[in-house]
């Protein structure tokens, strides 16, 4: 049998730079060598990609701060456009005895990338126009799965519960005022960008005081930032696997040990959340849960994975707070926890995700393209 060659990558421009690379590791090592060759794709924090020898691509692998790419053992590539049997060329290179020197094949692509420039659409974007097939959701699901506002409309069109929300982009910062958001949301509120993830520019409002630098902060990301009424209540996470038929994990609660889940709580305080799988709720919550989280994930037109977030109010009042379409994929991240608690182990969920990569671009390669 020949190998199926696998691309995986990692890394990114964007504040889950670390954790992708974590992410990353995990899936490589857990890769089945029977049946797939690794090809390690790393994009660094300027956002060049370089192909990496699998033994040492990373430095400080076990401390989740000081986690990097080992730019030592790298050569840079580009992704050649156009179908191509070997679309990952070398960029000519000053080193003499360059790694790689020859175009590589590759017949999919995983990208375990968090956040800007890897779950918004972009990365999909361009291997679409590479013709290489990727694990997840295509641009367009992409991109709406990151932008809070848009992401919200749809779900509110599809009649799905979420929190109240006003959305401003910069040229209407004069007219957001503390008083109306507060006539409106109640207090306190939260401040988002709306294209970002790890809670990074959230701020949780109050009072008058801390309003002004909330904007500010929510402005420093992004040009449209979204408001939300305060939801008071549980936090809990449903995987969903699948193109055209979506299957839903069990949920799992998160429980902060902050005031909320911030960029803190998941990344810096070592004990700064707890994830208890499966979630103690009643098995009617529970599926009704699993249900939602098929319809939100259809809704925003995914495939392949998604971790649909919610809030569950006094035990039973559910609302869909987001969809993260590659979400964390450490084996100690919530995304794998919840399948290995459904009977879908780490090694084995691999393989589903890119199998489903491969199906889809089958798929969609039948489609035409000419009159
Ligand atoms: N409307 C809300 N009510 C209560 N808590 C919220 C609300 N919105 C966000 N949070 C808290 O902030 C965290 C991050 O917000 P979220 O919208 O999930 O952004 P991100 O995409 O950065 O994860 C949530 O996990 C939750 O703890
Ligand atoms: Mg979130």
């Amino acid at each position: 049998m020949t190998k199926i060659k696998v691309g995986i990558l990692f890394g990114g421009r964007s504040a889950e730079h670390e954790i992708s690379l974590q992410s990353a590791k995990n899936v490589i090592e857990a890769l089945d060598k029977a049946k797939y060759d690794a090809t390690l794709i790393g994009i660094d924090k300027e956002g060049k990609w370089h192909s990496f020898q699998d033994s040492a691509f990373l430095l400080n692998e076990t401390n989740p701060k000081l986690i990097k790419l080992n730019q030592s053992s790298q050569t840079e590539v580009a992704v050649a456009l156009g179908t191509s049997e070997r679309p990952l060329v070398p960029v000519s290179s000053k080193k003499p005895h360059s790694m790689m020197q020859e175009p590589m094949g590759v017949d999919v692509i995983f990208p375990v990338l968090h956040g800007t420039f890897g779950e918004d659409g972009t990365v999909q974007g361009l291997l679409k126009l590479a013709g290489i097939p990727f694990v997840g959701a295509d641009v367009l699901g992409s991109a709406v799965g990151m932008d809070k506002d848009v992401m919200k409309r749809l779900l509110r069109d599809a009649g799905l519960p979420i929190a109240d929300f006003l959305t401003f982009r910069r040229f209407e910062r004069s007219e957001i005022s503390y008083d109306k958001v507060k006539e409106r949301l109640g207090e306190p509120f939260f401040i988002k960008p709306a294209n970002l993830g790890s809670s990074v520019g959230i701020s949780k409002v109050s009072d008058k005081s801390t309003f002004e630098k909330g904007i500010e902060t929510a402005f420093f990301y992004d040009n449209k930032i979204v408001i939300e009424e305060n939801i008071t209540g549980r936090e809990i996470e449903v995987g969903v696997l699948g193109n055209e038929h979506p299957i839903a994990s069990i949920p799992g609660e998160v429980i902060p040990h902050h005031d909320f889940y911030s960029y803190e709580a998941k990344y810096i305080d070592a004990d700064g959340a707890g994830l208890k799988i499966p979630a103690e709720i009643s098995d009617a919550v529970a599926a009704e849960l699993k249900m939602m989280a098929v319809k939100v994930f259809k809704t925003l037109e995914c495939e392949g994975l998604g971790r649909v977030d919610f809030f569950l109010v006094d035990g039973k009042k559910i609302l869909v707070n987001e969809i993260n379409t590659i979400p964390g994929f450490t084996k100690i991240s919530m995304y794998p926890r919840l399948w290995q608690a459904s009977g879908i182990p780490y090694a084995e969920l691999i393989d589903r995700l890119l199998q489903l990569a491969i199906e889809k671009h089958e798929r969609d390669s039948r489609l035409r393209s000419s009159v």
